[in-house]
């Protein structure tokens, strides 16, 4: 009997160790997974309050297409209101002043609430802060001309 339990001991020992090893793994892993997905998150969240100067609008069929197919029309329309602000009242808001392209872009960045109703504007994070002005200075322009 005794000479039977020796062995079933001896071969539960190894799994032993590799269980821990296994667990040290996974848990050096998951920290590991953490720290890579939520630190840029972290980062990409933190609110964006200055930009390089603009250079101007140079390509603004480019820019008026990728506007149309950057997810912000399904809140925003030229000129009905559907859950954000219209182009139109945007532009006349900031009346196609070039210097405030930077104002509505950081806006565009960051989303907020309170400037036009109690309904937020989420971070549009999937933008780089030159599409974000591209887009400011085009609506800033383009619905200025057409009230
Ligand atoms: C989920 C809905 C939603 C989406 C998507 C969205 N917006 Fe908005 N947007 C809003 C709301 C709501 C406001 C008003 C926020 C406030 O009252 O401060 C707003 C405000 C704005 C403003 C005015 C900011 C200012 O300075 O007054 C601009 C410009 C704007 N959005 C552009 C965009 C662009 C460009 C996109 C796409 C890249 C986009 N939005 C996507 C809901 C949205």
């Amino acid at each position: 009997m005794t000479e039977q339990q020796q062995p079933s001991e001896n071969s539960g020992g190894v799994p032993g160790i590799l269980v821990i090893g296994f667990i040290v793994f996974f848990v050096v892993g998951f920290v590991a997974l953490i720290f890579l997905v939520a630190v840029p998150q972290a980062r990409k969240k933190t609110d964006i309050t200055t930009l390089a100067e603009y250079p101007g609008l140079t390509n603004p069929e480019l820019i008026a297409e990728k506007l149309n197919t950057s997810g912000c029309l399904s809140c925003h329309a030229p000129d009905i209101k559907i859950i954000g602000p219209t182009w139109e009242e945007i532009s006349k808001r900031y009346e196609a002043d070039p210097r405030r392209v930077n104002e509505v872009a950081i806006n565009i960045l960051n989303g907020g609430q309170g400037k036009w109703g109690e309904i937020p504007m989420p971070k549009q994070v999937q933008l780089t802060p030159e599409e974000a002005q591209d887009f400011a200075a085009y609506i800033l322009q383009t619905y200025q001309k057409e009230q």
